[in-house]
């Protein structure tokens, strides 16, 4: 595809998870649920793109309305559900040839119990992973009930082994990079658990943060956010949360695994602000809607000129 703004910025190229980066911008899981757009998006000048959420079993999400603007805190709230049309059908679509880097996000379908919700991940990930840079387990969305229980070191370890597993197997010649994707609402304590986890599984790397269900320290009236009703919280009343996870985790992990840094970032000084705080790459949804299509290629244009 044509560049339109030109992905390759010069200076901003990361090597990371065996790939090579154009720049470290990349656009968030759950905008590209169905891995249509992601060539399209790559060309407006992001270094990555990560699709999905991406369920075993197609779905359609909650009812609407499930998405809602806070102007005042440039900020959205989201109940989507993971509404897709699942992962075999996606298959397809990521068999084409590309030029962007792909991350493949992969989570539960809800009707699935959480007894059986390794098989229902395992599933995705044998079919995705062969055609997928790198494959997020996403333990963190607020809107998939029990879905964030699944953070718990106890039921963490054999999910993430099995999907492990079945990477190897659906790609023995190509080792397919594995990270999962956290809340922003996990205590301390529960962070330090999941980033030991994350080396004695060998994992690739860690993607912070999700969404929040916090309500704190918005501008926006009250009745407002109330109408909004249940669902995660993303854009600027997320960053201070983010930016602390991800120094939590990378003190906690040394140089050891790859943290892809999300949460409330608006400007080149902060993605760079991350990147000095220990991220390897970033990622962006919120933003990308309040501001347009221009927005990747300055923030890559921005970090190239430090
Ligand atoms: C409308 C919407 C849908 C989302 N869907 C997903 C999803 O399917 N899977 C996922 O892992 N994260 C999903 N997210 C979370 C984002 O990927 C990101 O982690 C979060 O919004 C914080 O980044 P931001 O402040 O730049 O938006 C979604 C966010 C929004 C706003």
């Amino acid at each position: 595809m044509r560049r339109v703004f030109g992905r390759d910025e010069g200076g901003a190229r990361v090597r990371a998870l065996g790939l090579d980066f154009p720049n470290p911008i990349g656009l968030a899981a759950g905008f590209d649920k169905d891995a249509i757009g992601y060539e399209a998006l790559g060309a407006l000048g992001f270094g990555f793109v990560e699709v999905g959420t991406l369920t075993a079993e197609p779905q359609p999400g909650n009812p609407m309305p499930r998405l809602f603007r806070l102007p005042k805190d440039r900020a959205l709230i989201n109940r989507m559900g993971f509404n897709n049309r699942g992962s075999a059908e996606a298959v397809a679509r990521l068999k084409r040839p590309h030029e962007t880097i792909v991350g493949v996000n992969i989570g539960k379908t809800k009707v699935v119990p959480e007894e059986e919700a390794i098989g229902d991940y395992v599933a995705s990930a044998g079919r995705l992973g062969p055609f997928a840079d790198y494959v997020v387990v996403n333990v963190s969305s607020p809107n998939t009930p029990g879905l964030r229980d699944l953070q718990a070191t106890d039921k963490l370890r054999p999910l993430l082994g099995a999907v492990r597993e079945a990477l190897n197997e659906a790609s023995p010649a190509r080792r397919v990079p594995l990270l999962v994707k956290i809340a922003p609402d996990l205590a301390d304590e529960d962070l330090d658990a999941l980033a030991d986890l994350a080396l004695e599984l060998g994992l690739d790397g860690i993607i912070a943060t999700n969404t929040t269900i916090r309500r704190d320290g918005l501008r926006s009236d009250a009745s407002e956010v109330e109408r909004c009703g249940a669902g995660g919280l993303s854009g600027p009343p997320l960053r201070e949360r983010s930016l602390e996870v991800l120094k939590r985790l990378r003190a906690r992990i040394g140089d050891r695994l790859v943290l892809i840094s999300v949460g409330g970032i608006e400007t080149a000084e902060q993605a760079r602000e991350r990147i000095e705080a220990g991220a390897t790459l970033v990622q962006i949804y919120t933003a990308f809607i309040y501001e347009g299509p221009g927005l990747p290629s300055r923030l890559a244009k921005g970090i190239a000129a430090k």
